[in-house]
């Protein structure tokens, strides 16, 4: 079974995070897949939208770790930078819908999608300091723009989770259902976007993010060093043999 199910209809693409025994962490081969299916969405003038879900329980448990601790120095050419550039400057509608946890990542893009359904089990998290990283795909900019520097500063420092009605008053969701309505939600919305025209779509999307658009570019930039830099030093290694053994990571002997 793929680890992302891609799809067309209707107008819409579709992309199904599947990598439900895993809760559906990222691979490098999954930002690629989604990477690529963009591009290809970007091009294809029968696309007007695309959907990113996952499953009513579990939306993405974000970077896997095994990953994490595995992989090599990144460069700006990785999968997962190809996939973060890749939504921020995908010129159609994204909608998303968001069931169970959000972790990383899972959150981070919704910064960079247009429309977002949550189920009421949604749980936005960006952990990102507990595992001795920092902040990500411009979340550092986005994030307290749209929440508030002090609110940013509880979800991004103290990585607290927050949950689908604090993300709706935040303005990070439209609109929160029963888990097992956010797809179908989703889909409903995608395909009203599908019957508009596409040339006013892109424009209107255009105009809308290009005020901050180079911005957001310059700070994903300058996360993805400083990231990098913090995913090869011991306290992320700490924290990343910690998750996979399943203890609490101990930063004092470090
Ligand atoms: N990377 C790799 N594997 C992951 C993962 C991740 N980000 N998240 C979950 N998994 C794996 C678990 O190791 C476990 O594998 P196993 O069955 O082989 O032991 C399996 O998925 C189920 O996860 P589990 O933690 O038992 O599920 P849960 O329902 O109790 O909790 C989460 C779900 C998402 C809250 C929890 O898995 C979690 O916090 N994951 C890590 C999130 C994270 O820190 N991501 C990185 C963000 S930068």
């Amino acid at each position: 079974m793929q680890d992302v199910l891609i799809d067309s209809a209707d107008g819409v693409m579709t992309l199904t995070l599947n990598r439900i025994e895993k809760k559906n962490s990222f691979t490098q081969a999954m930002y690629g897949a989604c990477a690529d299916a963009l591009l290809q969405a970007a091009d294809d003038a029968s696309l007007h939208a695309v959907v990113i879900q996952g499953h009513a329980t579990i939306f993405s448990a974000g970077n896997d770790i095994g990953d994490f601790l595995t992989r090599g120095a990144s460069s700006q050419e990785s999968q997962v930078f190809r996939f973060l550039r890749g939504i921020v400057a995908f010129p159609k509608p994204l909608v998303a819908a968001v069931c169970g946890p959000a972790v990383g990542v899972g959150t981070t893009m919704l910064f960079h999608c247009d429309l977002v359904y949550a189920g009421d089990n949604a749980a936005f998290s960006m952990p990102f300091v507990n595992l001795g990283l920092c902040a990500e795909a411009a979340s550092s900019l986005l994030a307290p723009r749209l929440m508030g520097y002090h609110r940013a500063a509880e979800a991004l420092l103290l990585g607290e989770p927050f949950m689908a009605e604090t993300a709706m008053e935040m303005g990070l969701v439209n609109r929160i259902v029963p888990p097992s309505e956010a797809n179908q939600l989703a889909q409903a919305q995608a395909r009203k976007l599908a019957a508009k025209p596409l040339p006013s779509l892109i424009e209107t999307k255009r105009l809308m993010k290009k005020g901050q658009m180079a911005e957001v570019l310059a700070q994903m930039g300058e996360e993805g060093e400083s990231f990098g830099r913090l995913r090869q030093a011991p306290h992320a290694k700490e924290a990343f043999s910690a998750f996979l053994e399943k203890r609490k990571p101990d930063f004092a002997k470090l």
